[in-house]
């Protein structure tokens, strides 16, 4: 065979090989890279209509989650309607540029449709709105979303079940039927239970780990831990390692799952951003990444940021504060944050 022939063979051999999907569009030096999948919160509207926005989403990762798409109030907002548009156009983008997508979230007592909250029925029909919802979503993405935040939030700061409309009406045991419901639905999807404040002290992360640890011995099908990490400059490196280290006691995988490091916990208003409040967060990453890559490998299900860039941040709409807690700048740049999670990754 002549060279060129050779040449060209080889070339078809690599680039369409029978290897299934094209690996995705990976920049060298991309987080894409990482030995565990790097993801972000994506809001639909701005990938769709932002072109700088889409890029970063697009380069950088390779896990995806829905800030808002996949919540019940976006899915089902009246109990006959399901709209799947903008949570469909994420899964295929994330087909697209191979990435995971990870569902957030089934169950929670926040972003109900009004229907839900003034639903009248007795336990039997509020189990049946419940277990409909968890089958009708997780039945929907079967097989192109891998992972559910099942239940979200369900334990209070005190350490007891959070008295939400689900456990008024269904009891506490709510919380393993829904894994239950969600693992008929999909048996191969990650099931993680996922809430906020494992590194506010023991009170709230013994609570989570008591009721994940029970859940996990009585057989329910519970996989995973989301530690979300909303976290602020404040926040002591120790307790960040205790909340990470603690979860991953449990043996299940362990999911940062919405990450961002406020550096305005003050919320004072007139802040402005700075090389010392830059080099101050870009440590805070470079810890909890580090943290987090010294966990054993099998339990590394991923990192997940809560939203892209400084300008898209939900953390400037809650405070009503200036503040800055993303790896990217309002200009869709990388901060001293993003080398900070490089460094971790080390
Ligand atoms: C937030 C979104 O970012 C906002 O756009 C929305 O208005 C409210 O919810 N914990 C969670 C996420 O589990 O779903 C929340 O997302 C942030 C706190």
């Amino acid at each position: 065979m002549p060279l060129r022939s050779i040449l060209l063979a080889t070339l078809l051999l690599t680039s369409c090989g029978s290897k299934g999907p094209q690996p995705g569009p990976s920049a060298p030096g991309s987080l894409r890279e990482a030995a565990f999948p790097i993801g972000a919160a994506v809001n639909v509207n701005l990938l769709r209509s932002n072109a700088a926005y889409r890029e970063v989403v697009t380069r950088e990762y390779r896990s995806v989650t829905a800030e808002n798409a996949m919540k019940f109030r976006s899915l089902h907002p009246d109990a006959a309607t399901y709209t799947w548009t903008d949570a469909d156009y994420l899964v295929q983008f994330a087909r697209q540029n191979n990435a995971r997508v990870h569902g957030h979230t089934l169950v929670w007592h926040n972003s109900l449709p009004a229907w839900v909250t003034n639903f009248q029925g007795d336990s039997a029909a509020w189990e049946n709105l419940l277990k409909t919802h968890i089958q009708t979503v997780v039945g929907h993405f079967r097989g192109q979303v891998s992972s559910w935040d099942v239940v979200n939030e369900a334990i209070a700061e005190d350490g007891t079940l959070r008295p939400s409309v689900w456990r008024q009406h269904l009891g506490p045991d709510y919380v393993a039927r829904a894994f239950q419901y969600a693992h008929q639905a999909d048996p191969d999807a990650k099931l993680f239970y996922n809430d906020y404040g494992h590194e506010f002290g023991p009170t709230k992360r013994t609570a989570i780990l008591n009721l994940v640890g029970s859940l996990k011995s009585r057989g329910i099908p519970i996989h995973g831990i989301g530690l979300q990490l909303h976290t602020n400059s404040n926040r002591a490196d120790a307790n960040l390692a205790a909340a990470i280290t603690t979860a991953a006691q449990s043996g299940l995988l362990v999911h940062i799952s919405e990450l961002d490091v406020a550096m305005n916990p003050g919320k004072t208003a007139g802040l402005t951003w700075s090389s010392a409040l830059a080099e101050a967060q870009k440590a805070k990453y470079q810890f909890i990444v580090q943290t987090y890559n010294a966990l054993p490998a099998a339990q590394r299900f991923g990192l997940t940021t809560w939203n892209v860039t400084d300008a898209d941040t939900w953390v400037r709409g809650d405070c009503s504060c200036p503040d800055w807690p993303l790896p990217f700048d309002d200009h869709y740049q990388r901060k001293p944050a993003y080398d900070g999670i490089v460094a971790g990754l080390k």
